[in-house]
């Protein structure tokens, strides 16, 4: 799909779909006006009849009927004109998007307020609205796939006091559709990673995935397998990955920006994921309604690879690493059992008290191999409990971290990528539940706070690093389709954690002692 901003009058627009908006509670605009005459006043009747008054989320559609050059005007509602910004740019132009592909539109004319982010957004929006995952699915000869081929997007303020703000420059425009592309783009390839059947999205297909990162320059790629995971005594991964005979996989990308000789990157920060490309919960077998979804069980995963899919390409002056522990948890004669004492790659024990809490047997290894990279902060990104979507409901993503200073950095990238991030206590009165009379502790925490005894199990394996972790257990999926999310996959995090890089290239303020943590 190709996206350009244009200069010209939407009047002169010949393709099949223009849309244009109306602010909530607004008078419509000269160009609405325009559209109505020339329409014979279909566009305005309709709106009336329709009750439209620009609330967010409403839209008139109208076929022109040869009396304008292109087939079909769409009035769109932008809600309240100064919330016209951010996800309801996103949201409203990815609804557009996706009706224009249902209606088999292959040129869309879209005018709309586009000035400051506004545009990075409507292009993001316009990429993401229009995701589908089909390919497993068999051709049908009466919806042949189609594609939307160009989207032209003309700035038009709705007042004169907007149209003040200043207009985007070329250059600027163009970065920022350029950088919409590969930030969708990014998010398209972890909603795909996360949509696969695990038939398909294996442990071995995710390290395929980062080998391919390795093209790029400043990047290095390090695939372990199930012999070199085992030789270096990595206790967690090895337990879980037993019962399955899919092998595991450990992978490592580390992405060094190009600079002149003796100059340091700004700041380096490892991103680690969850890499279960199925958890039946092993043993400890889930129920098969709670098995049905759990192919997503490598969210993390996915947004860590997609994030640096984005990066390398978008090459922030800060060092990075991803790191991904992949496996399957399966039961089998060669499972892990509850009542094993693992030793972990940090050397800690653990008691193993139930393998579906496996996610944080594999993360508590990849952190450990993280740690020892040195970098300035660590994040973790994990479908780690059901606990978390039982707390914060299906869209909030958890964070938990002993580090005021990183949280607020994490939130903060959260709010620009308009990634719904919520802080939950990490709350050491906690802590004794996961104490194990066997072994150092156990995996499992007592019958409250799942999320935050997780993450606390977790914090046993930061060493001395920066760390933060989120639980995007509820986020990772959606169950139907709003705005630029899909139903299915919604490649949570990705945009997050691109923020979140940028945002290294300035120093991260010092950790803060929190009396509460
Ligand atoms: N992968 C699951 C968590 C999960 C549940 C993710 C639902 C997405 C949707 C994780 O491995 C798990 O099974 N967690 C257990 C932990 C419990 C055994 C302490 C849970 O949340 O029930
Ligand atoms: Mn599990
Ligand atoms: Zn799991």
């Amino acid at each position: 799909m190709r996206v350009h901003l244009s200069p010209r009058s939407p009047l002169e627009f010949t393709g099949d779909l223009l849309v244009l908006g109306r602010a909530q509670g607004a008078a419509p605009s000269p160009l609405e006006e325009q559209l109505s005459e020339a329409l014979k006043g279909a566009l305005s009747a309709k709106a009336a009849r329709a009750r439209f008054t620009g609330a967010a989320g409403q839209s008139v559609s109208v076929d022109t009927l040869g009396l304008l050059a292109c087939a079909r005007v769409t009035l769109i509602g932008l809600g309240k004109e100064d919330s016209w910004a951010g996800l309801a740019v996103r949201d409203a132009v990815a609804a557009v998007s996706r009706a224009a592909q249902g209606e088999r539109a292959a040129m869309v004319c879209a005018a709309l307020p586009l000035r400051g982010a506004r545009l990075y957004e409507a292009a993001l929006g316009l990429r993401l609205g229009v995701y589908q995952f089909n390919t497993c699915k068999s051709a049908d000869p009466e919806h042949p796939p189609h594609e939307l081929t160009s989207v032209e997007l003309i700035d038009t303020p709705l007042s004169a006091a907007a149209a003040a703000d200043a207009a985007a420059d070329a250059a600027a425009a163009d970065a920022a559709l350029a950088r919409a592309e590969i930030t969708a783009a990014a998010v398209k390839l972890a909603r795909d990673l996360v949509n696969e059947p695990p038939n398909v999205c294996t442990p071995e297909r995710l390290a395929g995935v980062a080998r391919d990162l390795a093209a790029f320059e400043g990047v290095g790629v390090k695939v372990l397998g199930r012999a070199e995971i085992e030789a270096l005594g990595m206790g967690g991964l090895v337990a879980v990955s037993q019962g399955a005979t899919r092998e595991p996989r450990f992978i490592h990308v580390h992405y060094r920006p190009a600079l002149p000789e003796g100059v340091a990157p700004r700041g380096s920060l490892a991103l680690i994921g969850k890499g279960l490309t199925f958890d039946s919960g092993g043993l400890s077998l889930k129920p098969p309604k709670s098995q049905e979804d759990m192919h997503i069980d490598m969210g993390g995963a996915a947004a860590v690879l997609g994030a640096l899919w984005a990066l390398v390409r978008l090459r922030p002056d800060v060092e990075l690493h991803g790191v991904v522990g992949a496996c399957e948890n399966m039961p089998d004669g060669n499972s892990f059992r509850p009542s094993d004492i693992l030793t972990m790659y940090s050397k800690k024990t653990v008691e193993v008290l139930n393998t579906d809490a496996e996610g944080r047997l594999v993360l508590a290894d990849a952190l450990h191999y993280a740690a020892q990279l040195k970098p300035d902060a660590m994040v973790d990104l994990a479908t780690l409990t059901g606990a978390c979507m039982v707390g914060l409901g299906t869209n909030y993503c958890g964070l938990l971290s002993d580090d005021d200073a990183l949280a607020a950095t994490l939130l903060a990238a959260g709010d620009a990528a308009q990634e719904k991030l919520w802080r939950l206590p990490l709350d050491e009165g906690l802590a004794d539940t996961l104490k194990s009379k066997r072994a150092d502790l156990t995996n499992l925490g007592g019958p409250y706070g799942g999320a935050i005894t997780a993450a606390l199990f977790l914090k046993h394996f930061k060493g001395d690093r920066r760390w933060a972790h989120l639980d995007i257990a509820a986020p990772t999926t959606a169950s139907k389709d709003k705005g630029a999310t899909s139903a299915g996959a919604t490649g949570f995090g990705v945009l997050t954690l691109i923020e979140l890089a940028r945002s290294f290239e300035r120093p991260l303020p010092p950790p803060k002692d929190h009396a509460s943590l």
